[in-house]
């Protein structure tokens, strides 16, 4: 089922050094051009599980984890990360923090300029270009990195809780603005977040997680159709349906733990 362009994880086990398991027969694939959500418990291993797609950890365990077919390697052509904190230069403007990611991986300055400003248009930062990160809200920052990310057009995305540290408010406007950018962009991508509702409303799939070890317990079809919006989805059953659906499964990870 997976192409080219998508992401497949079959049968991971991992630990690190000495320690117990972190990861436990993990198996997980996202279809080029599908949106996959990772909910679980902290320390579950979804970052670690981000970081083996990136190339970022050693996989010294067992199983496989390949993207686009290929075992990843770090600073993969193919692969975007974004992370919680957005990570932007202090000491550069919002248009050269955009075009950063791209004028990394050799893209010629002016390429890497246009691309950027049209980024910055499109995440409705036209006229911060010459702004530093200071002077911008968080959510400001973190609309500079989704456009860092998507200026650089990788087939692959991941993303580690990129909304976890905004306001309530910010981040509804910011899966908004998500939502708005996949339909445009058509990326793979595996999100990371402790927000249900954050993952019911962006994702085509929400894989749940247990932990110690992290293993996957639940794989849950989000069928609302797009375009979507939050606004919207709020008001709909089937979304509230879903969220209750994927809390069940979290509960039913936590008895299988303790008990
Ligand atoms: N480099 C590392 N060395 C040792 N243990 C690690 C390392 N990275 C993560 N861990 C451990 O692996 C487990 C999973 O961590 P992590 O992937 O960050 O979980 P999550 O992102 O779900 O909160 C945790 O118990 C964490 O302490
Ligand atoms: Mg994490």
């Amino acid at each position: 089922m997976t192409t080219e362009s998508g992401i497949a994880v079959d049968g991971l086990s991992l630990r690190f050094g000495a320690g117990s398991p972190v990861l436990s027969e993990v198996s997980l694939h996202v279809a080029e051009g599908e949106f996959v959500s990772l909910v679980g418990p902290s320390g579950c291993g979804k970052t670690t599980l981000l970081n083996l797609c990136a190339g970022l950890v050693p996989h010294n365990g067992t199983g496989t984890v390949r993207v686009g077919g290929r075992a990843p390697v770090e600073g993969d052509p193919r692969i975007g990360y974004m992370l919680a904190r957005d990570s932007l230069l202090p000491w550069r403007t919002a248009l050269e923090n955009a075009a950063f990611g791209l004028s990394v991986r050799g893209v010629p300055a002016a390429e890497c300029l246009q691309r950027a400003r049209a980024m910055l248009a499109e995440v409705g930062l036209a006229g911060f270009e010459e702004v530093l990160p200071k002077a911008l809200s968080h959510g400001m920052r973190q609309r500079t990195a989704l456009a860092r990310t998507f200026a650089m057009d990788s087939t692959v995305l991941l993303m580690d809780e990129p909304f976890g540290a905004l306001d309530a408010q910010t981040k509804l406007q910011l899966e908004d603005l998500l939502l708005r950018l996949c339909q445009q962009h058509r990326h793979t991508v595996l999100f990371v977040t402790h927000d249900l509702a954050e993952a019911v409303a962006v994702s085509d799939r929400v894989v749940v997680m247990s932990s110690k070890p992290g293993r996957i317990v639940a794989d849950v079809p989000i069928t609302l159709p797009r375009p979507r919006s939050i606004r919207e989805l709020q008001k709909d059953p089937r979304f509230h349906a879903l969220y209750a659906q994927l809390w069940a499964h979290l509960e039913s990870g936590w008895v299988r733990h303790e008990g």
